[in-house]
């Protein structure tokens, strides 16, 4: 598996969108204006099941994987039950329908809106085409409101050939092969007046030694 897009409607539930407005600003982004909201937390999926740690552990990239933000230890409020619930959700469709390989993982749960204003055009992934350093990866569109842009691509890492560029519809999964491919989100700006933004959970997955 390379990639595969599916379907969670049933798992994205009222809560889970509502969340996204109480999401604290991200103060790591660059820049005057925080355009990034976030929260996070860490756990481990042993024998079908989701075990969540209670200590907020820092967030942390190095250089060569994160050019914008490698090297700083990045530290978030932990994600509300609505959106563990949903990663919980998630992560057993993964194994369980076999779109990773069936096991134990370590799972970080980040979950993000992106906002932009009125005549402002935001990046979704700053630090441009890149890895996130697991084994798999899967983004999980939540909402997109009012927003123009934001087109998920991937490409190959060895050929660098791009294999997929489609914005990602709201209620499906991108789940990815974070060893053989690069991902990017392409920058968007509001369609139209009043608030813009673009809601995701990303689940990163690293399979643990037995
Ligand atoms: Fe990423």
């Amino acid at each position: 598996m390379l990639y595969e897009l599916f379907d969670n409607v049933h798992a994205n539930s009222a809560e889970l969108k509502q969340s996204f407005e109480y999401l604290k600003n991200d103060h790591y982004t660059k820049g005057p204006h925080k355009f990034r909201f976030r929260s996070y937390s860490t756990g481990k999926w042993i024998k079908n099941q989701m075990h969540w740690s209670q200590a907020v552990k820092p967030f942390f990239q190095p250089d060569s994987i994160n050019v914008y933000l490698g090297g700083v230890e990045r530290n978030y409020p932990a994600l509300e039950a609505a959106c563990k619930e949903f990663i919980q959700s998630t992560v057993s469709q993964l194994v369980n329908l076999e779109l990773v390989p069936k096991g134990d993982y370590d799972v970080a749960g980040h979950q993000i809106r992106v906002a932009a204003k009125q005549g402002e055009e935001v990046s979704p992934t700053p630090e441009g085409y890149h890895q996130d350093g697991f084994d798999f990866l899967a983004i999980s569109s939540i909402n997109n409101h009012n927003i123009s842009g934001a087109t998920t691509k991937l490409r190959e890492l060895a050929t660098q050939e791009e294999i997929y560029s489609n914005a990602l519809q709201a209620n499906t999964t991108l789940v990815l092969d974070d060893r053989a491919l690069e991902h990017f989100v392409s920058p968007f700006s509001p369609l139209s007046d009043g608030r813009a933004f673009r809601d995701v959970v990303i689940i990163t997955m690293q399979k643990r030694q037995a």
